[in-house]
């Protein structure tokens, strides 16, 4: 099988290309580099041992979209490109729908004009949105989104369902991932945002290696047992083998999938882990609540093991000793 993997050096395209590759398929990727570096695909070639074709395009230019399915024959797509910062979406709601729906419209397009009807959906839990609820199965429905990005995602869901109804020979697998962190454990991909981070696990990262100084944890006064956030944090790599998963064993037709561990953990319990595999100090002060935070919310993930036979294998201790591990190789 040739998987065109769009977003292929970011984060979670960098982990489930080296996945297919471990598979015996063949990779395609295409990727702007907004958001990635180069050297990504070295480190992906290093880890397998194969070698991948690099497309440096942006699918908002639907002619390189074009030009790549002319060149190329290709039995699926992946589809991780797109801007992925909650808080930037709220400051810059336009360049987030532009971007991502645009992007996803050529490629739909492109590939029904070459008759490639299998796609997979890098989407979020975020789609959930409130709904009072702690642990979310799929047949839960979409909520109300919060922010621009996480719009995106539920649009694009909607999208897709819109053009499943249209031509039920696609076949459309929507993934929803819970909280992704880790790395791979060789230390040579991870995660490497710009700037200063607004996710749990990068912070934490910082503030271990002593390029920031202490960690906000974000209120203390939730109704969990120990008063600070609950979140699904899920290894990289086990998200990663979920999209080989999706592509060797979904049903035809329409699916979605949760991609979570079932299982919630605290910040501090994340923190306090973080700590004791790696034997280093994470500072931390407890502030107040962030704004639109949810008190805690996990994965059912029984469907996804059900229908794919895949569930997460990685532990809280592999999450953080792997992040560390990458974090110390890179910076
Ligand atoms: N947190 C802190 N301090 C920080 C950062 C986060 O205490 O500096 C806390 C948050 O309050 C929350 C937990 O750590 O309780 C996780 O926060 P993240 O920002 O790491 O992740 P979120 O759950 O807020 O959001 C993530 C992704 C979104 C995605 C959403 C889907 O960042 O892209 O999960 O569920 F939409």
């Amino acid at each position: 099988m040739r998987i065109l993997v769009t977003g292929g050096l970011g984060f979670i395209g960098s982990h489930t290309s080296v996945e297919l590759l471990n598979e015996g398929m063949e990779v395609i990727i295409v990727d702007n580099l907004y958001n990635s570096k180069e050297s990504v695909l070295d480190k992906i070639e290093q880890i397998t041992n194969k070698k991948v074709k690099l497309y440096k395009k942006d699918l908002t230019d639907k002619e390189e979209v074009e030009r790549i399915f002319n060149s190329e024959k290709i039995d699926a797509v992946i589809h991780f490109a797109g801007f992925k910062a909650v808080g930037e979406s709220v400051r810059e709601p336009l360049m987030y729908y532009s971007n991502n729906l645009i992007s996803t419209i050529n490629l739909l397009e492109v590939m029904k004009k070459h008759n490639v009807k299998n796609f997979i959906f890098s989407s979020s839990a975020t789609v959930y949105g409130d709904q009072g609820l702690t642990k979310y199965a799929e047949s839960v429905g979409r909520g109300k989104t919060t922010n621009p990005y996480g719009t995106t995602k539920a649009m694009i869901e909607k999208m897709l369902e819109d053009l499943y109804a249209s031509d039920n020979t696609w076949n459309i697998t929507i993934l929803r991932y819970f909280n992704p962190v880790g790395a791979h454990e060789s230390g040579l991909i991870g995660e490497s945002p710009n700037g200063i981070p607004n996710n749990l696990m990068p912070y934490v990262m910082r503030v271990a290696s002593k390029k920031l100084e202490i960690l906000s944890v974000y209120g203390n006064d939730y109704p969990t047992p120990d008063g600070t956030g609950i979140r699904d944090y899920i290894h990289v790599v086990d998200l990663a083998k979920g999209h080989v998963k999706a592509l060797q064993n979904a049903p035809k037709g329409l699916n979605i999938y949760n991609l979570g561990s079932g299982k919630g953990a605290s910040v501090l319990e994340l923190v306090n882990t973080f700590q004791k595999v790696n034997g280093v100090k994470v500072n931390y002060k407890i502030t107040g609540r962030r704004e639109g935070d949810l008190p805690e919310y996990y994965a059912d993930a029984e469907k996804a093991y059900k229908e794919l036979g895949w569930k997460t294998e990685k532990t809280l201790e592999d999450i953080c000793r792997d992040s560390w591990n990458f974090e110390k190789n890179n910076n």
